[in-house]
């Protein structure tokens, strides 16, 4: 099989730049190591920036996002109980996010494909990549048993943390930054209202919590957890209790509790792998980059590279121009080293750290009372919330 684009991995940043490129005319071929419905069965983020609905309208699958998605304003930071809420329509001048699952923008981009009639191989074992390094990069794998080669004329790893594109680099092509947090995140999914109609992050002294939703109707809520906990010593019963020891008073107490859906934990990781091509490879989204959930930003972070990546393969087959492909590593670096920064940084301010000594602790909370007290202070967390440009 010949394709111009191969891609290995179907998740928001592979089924994303396939629908971008199809729409183009470029031929691609998804390669997935999972099935469909597993794929579709992981319930990862919630909050899309401005920007990365922009890219789905223009990749034409926002009908049922502008349907279903809930915009948002605006969300809350609580500390010790207290709130501030940032206003990020007033801040920033009229941007806001949209509350709108990853399983729905995924289950939308699969849609589609299966629309266009563009390939994607599922489940697909022993998935290797070959000769990138050179003009003519190949990609085998197994299916059903048999061995199969597709030839292309560029690979994008678009295989997450722990997918083979990163690690099929020759030693010392890259460098990798990395920050592991000493603790994970329990989330719980359950059919109940949402506690508050915008996102609450509180810190507590018994440690970090989320709400969050999916709808109206949906709740998505999550407690900072040590690594060492397991999610079957968490009933329903003793997250909500939790939870609700977390969150402030008010908010505790508007929280439904339900039978959940799902619950698993999650680990906290900060990481860059640069550059982000190696000849005719190009990483993106998860497999070069991972951010501590805190500040929203690990879904649209791969939208903003499959930005960057569609542009510069368009441009190379429309325009037979190179630049947008030799600047892809930079531009994207450039807008997820921000990223790093702020979700570092949020997730610093609101996590109970056990090493933190009291001064430390006081300086959270000293960082939490500017906020709370500059709108300077507020309208950095604004700016940086609803996704910086492009
Ligand atoms: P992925 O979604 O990881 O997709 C990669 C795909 O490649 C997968 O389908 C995988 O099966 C496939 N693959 C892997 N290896 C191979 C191989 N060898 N061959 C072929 N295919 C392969 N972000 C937030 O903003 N908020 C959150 O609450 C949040 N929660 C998360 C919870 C978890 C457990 C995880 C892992 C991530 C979470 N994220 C969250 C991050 C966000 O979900 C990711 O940033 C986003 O999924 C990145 O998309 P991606 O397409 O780059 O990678
Ligand atoms: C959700 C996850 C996040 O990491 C976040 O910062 C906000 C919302 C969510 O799953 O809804």
């Amino acid at each position: 099989m010949r394709t111009q684009v191969a891609i290995v991995g179907a998740g928001p940043s592979g089924l994303l730049l396939g629908q971008l490129l199809s729409l183009q005319g470029i031929d691609n071929v998804i390669i997935e190591r999972k099935s469909g419905d597993y794929v579709l069965s992981r319930i990862r983020a919630g909050v899309l920036e401005q920007g990365m609905v922009a890219m789905l309208e223009d990749a034409r699958v926002a009908q049922r996002l502008h349907r279903d998605g809930l915009v948002h304003d605006g969300f809350s930071l609580a500390f010790d109980g207290r709130r501030h809420r940032i206003d990020l329509k007033g801040l920033t001048g009229g941007k806001t996010v949209t509350v709108y699952g990853q399983t729905e923008v995924t289950h939308d981009l699969m849609a589609a494909r299966a629309a266009i009639g563009a390939t994607t191989i599922y489940e697909a074992d022993d998935v290797a990549l070959h000769d990138f390094d050179g003009q003519s990069p190949r990609i085998t794998f197994v299916k059903d048993g048999v061995s199969h080669a597709i030839e292309c004329d560029f690979i994008a790893g678009c295989d997450g943390f722990h997918g083979v594109s990163r690690r099929s680099l020759p030693d010392g092509a890259v460098r990798e930054f990395e920050r592991i947090y000493p603790f994970g995140w329990l989330g719980l999914l359950a059919d109940v209202p949402p506690a508050a109609h915008e996102l609450v992050y509180a810190s507590s002294d018994r440690g970090f919590a989320l709400c969050s939703m999916r709808s109206m109707t949906r709740s998505r809520y999550y407690v900072q957890v040590s690594l060492e906990e397991k999610v079957e010593d968490w009933s329903d019963q003793r997250f909500f209790d939790e939870l609700r020891r977390r969150l402030p008073a008010d908010v505790a107490e508007a929280v439904t509790t339900g039978a959940s859906i799902e619950k698993s934990i999650a680990p906290l990781r900060s990481f860059v792998a640069e550059p982000m091509r190696f000849g005719r490879l190009f990483l993106a989204g998860d497999a070069a980059h991972i951010v501590p959930p805190t500040g929203a930003k690990g879904l649209n972070l791969a939208a903003s590279d499959i930005h960057y990546l569609s542009q510069g393969l368009i441009e190379h087959y429309r325009d037979k121009s190179d630049a947008g492909l030799d600047a892809y590593s930079n531009r994207a670096l450039a807008r997820i080293w921000k990223a790093e920064r702020f979700s570092w940084w949020m997730t610093s301010l609101l996590h109970h750290f056990p090493a933190n000594t009291p001064f430390e602790q006081r300086m959270q909370r000293a960082e939490f009372d500017y906020i709370a007290t500059s709108p300077i202070g507020s309208t950095g967390v604004a700016e940086n919330y609803v996704g910086l440009p492009y």
